[in-house]
């Protein structure tokens, strides 16, 4: 199918770098030359596993990018509309970008045409992109508007968008939903995953996955509502590590127990320094305000946020706790991504948080393996950055971990200890078992978990002379 995609953000080019992959004929759409310009070229503007690789396999062929709408829209069968939705300063979605999309379209209608919302969007957005194509120009039945919402995460993006839990279709008609089943095929019917050269298959992917069919208006929520439960669940276990904290316990013991029930599940229960990313904040503070708009107060959310943003205030606690005064202290940072596998600083808790110790008089060396450049902008150049781990724990009053990179969590204790002035480390995002950091020397903080120091490793004095255990 011909296929075009208005947009080539994270959505926008993994969308259609995966529908070339399927088999269809995309061009992506944008009105950045420069980007255009990148992607002519070769080159992938964003770090995403696969992508690469993709774009080369069907750049030029499959594959095209173009700034002109009009042509991509009369070539095409269905329009993906994968533009930015940014918050405006009351925390609605900003959506002028996608009416602006949704005229230009109107204007190039020649024959029937399905319009399909890709960017995260706010209920009631299909009806008004009905509306506005009307509006300039097209007739009833020229075209239809559905929404197809999709649940990729960043770093692991491709393999997300080619073997998804579910493919939601939302469509108000037989003859737009059957466009959207023939897009799909090649992933519902399995024929895509027999491929020799179908990317790797990761665990736990079920194929062929469901296909969900839905009114726009239900696949609209079915995203803000997706995301709104994963970042609930990251603050409901942010507050149980808190509790821990209180009494002692330990929150990956506490998350075992509560994960392991099937009706739970382990995933996105890890505690840390809260969410951040360009979708959790967003579509949260999005969804509050069109549930508001319905007469709704989602209060709920509120307390999701506010969470979120007291997790990042516990961990300044917990530096000040470890270090008495923080004014000339001299911190390494690990981590500025605001999560690992990506190099999207966008609300990230690392690059929050680093403000925050700056403010408060710390210095600050960070490593990031792959969001070094774009922090160097965000903090105009007012740390320090490191070319390695140890290079930014040298020297340094302790060590802070921010951002869950596989490498972070498999460092050299030895190098590490005698790199550090001090060998005290603050881990955001738990990725060390506290007894093992405190036998290699390391006074240890984390989340949820008790503090932990090489001091409380010598084990009391027994005076009892030892027994054998009998077994019955
Ligand atoms: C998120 C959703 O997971 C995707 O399903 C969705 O498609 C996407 O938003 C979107 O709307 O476009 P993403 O923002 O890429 O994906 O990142 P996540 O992996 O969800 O992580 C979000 C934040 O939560 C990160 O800061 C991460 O460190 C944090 N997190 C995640 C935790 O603190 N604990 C967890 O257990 C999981």
């Amino acid at each position: 199918m011909k296929i075009a995609v208005v947009g080539s953000g994270y959505v926008g080019l993994v969308a259609g770098a995966c529908f070339a992959d399927l088999g269809h004929d995309v061009v992506v759409v944008d009105n950045d030359q420069q980007k255009l310009a990148a992607l002519n070229r070769g080159e992938c503007p964003i770090h995403e596993n696969f992508l690469p690789e993709l774009l080369h396999r069907h750049r030029g062929t499959r594959l095209t990018f173009s700034d002109d709408l009009q042509s991509a829209v009369r070539a095409s069968a269905a329009i993906f509309v994968a533009v930015g939705t940014p918050p405006t300063e009351q925390g609605e979605a900003d959506l002028s970008y996608v009416e602006s999309v949704a005229r230009g379209i109107a204007g190039a209608i020649d024959s029937y045409k399905v319009v399909v919302e890709k960017s995260t969007v706010p209920v009631y957005t299909s009806d008004w992109v009905r509306k506005i194509i009307l509006r300039n120009g097209a007739e009833h039945g020229e075209f239809d508007v559905a929404s197809n919402p999709e649940f990729l995460r960043e770093g692991t993006a491709v393999t997300d968008f080619l073997y998804p839990d579910r493919i939601v279709i939302g469509a108000d008609t037989e003859r737009c939903a059957a466009v959207l089943r023939e897009i799909y095929a090649p992933m519902v019917d399995g024929t895509y995953y027999l491929r020799p050269d179908a990317i790797p298959r990761p665990d736990r992917a079920q194929i062929p996955p469901p296909l969900i069919t839905t009114s726009a208006k239900s696949a609209e929520l079915i995203k803000h509502a997706s995301n709104a439960f994963l970042a609930m669940k990251i603050s409901f276990i942010n507050a149980v590590a808190s509790i821990c904290e209180s009494v002692g316990a330990n929150v990956q013991q506490v998350c075992q127990g509560i994960g392991t029930d099937s009706r739970i599940g382990p995933r996105f229960l890890n505690p840390g320094i809260g969410y951040g990313g360009s979708c959790f904040p967003k579509d949260l503070m999005a969804f509050r305000s069109v549930a508001r708009e319905c007469g709704y107060e989602f209060r709920l959310l509120d307390e999701v946020i506010r969470i979120n943003e007291e997790q990042r205030q516990r961990f300044i606690r917990k530096v000040r706790s470890a270090l008495w005064t923080l004014r000339g202290k001299k911190l390494g940072v690990l981590g500025l991504a605001f999560k690992g596998g990506t190099d999207d600083i966008r609300e990230s808790p690392a690059i929050l948080l680093i403000k925050s110790l700056q403010a408060e008089g710390c210095e600050i060396c960070a490593y990031d393996p792959a969001a070094q450049e774009r922090a160097k902008e965000a903090l105009n150049s007012s740390i320090k950055h490191a070319e390695s781990a140890y290079e930014a724990a040298e020297g340094a009053d302790a060590l802070l971990i921010l951002t869950e990179w596989e490498e972070f969590a498999s460092l050299d204790l030895d190098r590490l200890r005698a790199a550090l002035k001090y060998p005290i480390v603050i881990d955001g995002r738990n990725l060390y078992d506290p007894h093992a950091m405190a036998m290699n020397g390391f006074t240890y903080y984390s989340v949820g978990r008790p503090t932990i120091s090489p001091e409380l490793l010598t084990p009391p004095k027994d005076t009892r002379p030892a027994r054998k255990i009998s077994r019955s």
